[in-house]
């Protein structure tokens, strides 16, 4: 019975909240005149004004070197890999964190070369160009302030590009998806385009919605490894993203992945 009502929120919720994007979609508000900007102003209203900003400190962790071998074999991970959308009220540790952004997107080949921004990666990349960034949203994790984070490869590292809680703001413009406000954390993925098309056109977009989904294989092995869970968010207002994480004007957000404990 469980198993079937857990199939039932897998199936039907999905569909609900990509039939309700449908509705929030920020071109087709703009093309019918509706101004999105003040729903986007109205939700990351409740941050105290400090939006996309910090106390210029800058808060940055460099976090505990990633293992590279585990219990879990990939077939186990693969078998068992399930999206999980009712998270616990439990913190996860630093460590945790650390496992997942490196997975996400964390060097596996250092090399002093430039243009590779630390190395070759967890993930593959048409031309090694690295379009994505990757971000740490933050709630309750131990040792780490709560904030949203980009993660820095070069030095495995996080530093801090907004201050405090920005969960349920979050939550809010994913279309109330609940789960991005409940779990401890989030990993978040936007996308530099420009990296991509600079060399290859149009084809870049492409290559860099392709190399999202290696990515976000990767934090979905590496958290069922973790015995944790995940689950890809592609349902949410693109402006109001934008505005809570801080984004730079040349960021696309592509995904959101909340990360914790879950109830099975
Ligand atoms: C591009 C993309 C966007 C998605 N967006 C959402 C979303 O906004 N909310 C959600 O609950 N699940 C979302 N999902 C997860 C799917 O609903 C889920 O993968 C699907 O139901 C299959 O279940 P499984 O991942 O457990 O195999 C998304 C998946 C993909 C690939």
């Amino acid at each position: 019975m469980k198993a079937i009502a857990r199939f039932k929120i897998g199936l039907v919720l999905p569909l609900f909240v990509v039939a309700f994007s449908a509705c929030f979609n920020n071109d087709e508000f703009s093309d019918s005149g509706i101004n999105v900007e003040i729903f986007a102003a109205s939700v990351g209203a409740g941050n105290g004004g400090v939006l996309g900003r910090t106390d210029g400190s800058r808060r940055t962790y460099v976090l505990p070197a990633p293992a590279t071998d585990g219990a879990v074999s990939v077939e186990a991970a693969l078998a068992n890999r399930r999206s999980q959308r009712l998270f616990q009220d439990r913190a996860i540790s630093m460590e945790q964190l650390s496992q997942i952004l490196w997975a996400a997107y964390g060097i596996t080949l250092p090399s002093a070369d430039a243009q590779l921004r630390g190395g070759l990666r967890t993930t593959p990349s048409a031309g090694a160009l690295f379009p994505l960034e990757v971000y740490a949203i933050v709630g309750n994790v131990e040792g780490i302030e709560p904030g949203v984070y980009r993660y820095v490869p070069d030095g495995h590292k996080i530093v801090r590009v907004v201050d405090g809680d920005v969960r349920n703001e979050l939550m809010r413009a994913a279309l109330y998806q609940q789960m991005v406000g409940a779990a401890p954390a989030a990993v978040f993925f936007s996308a530099v385009f420009g990296r991509a098309t600079a060399r290859y056109g149009e084809r870049g977009i492409r290559y860099t919605y392709i190399e999202l989904g290696h990515s976000a294989q990767n934090v979905y092995l590496q958290a069922e490894a973790l015995g944790l869970g995940t689950v890809a968010i592609g349902a949410f207002i693109d402006g109001a993203v934008s505005r809570i994480l801080g984004l730079p004007a040349n960021e696309t957000p592509l995904y959101i992945m909340p990360i914790g404990y879950f109830y099975r």
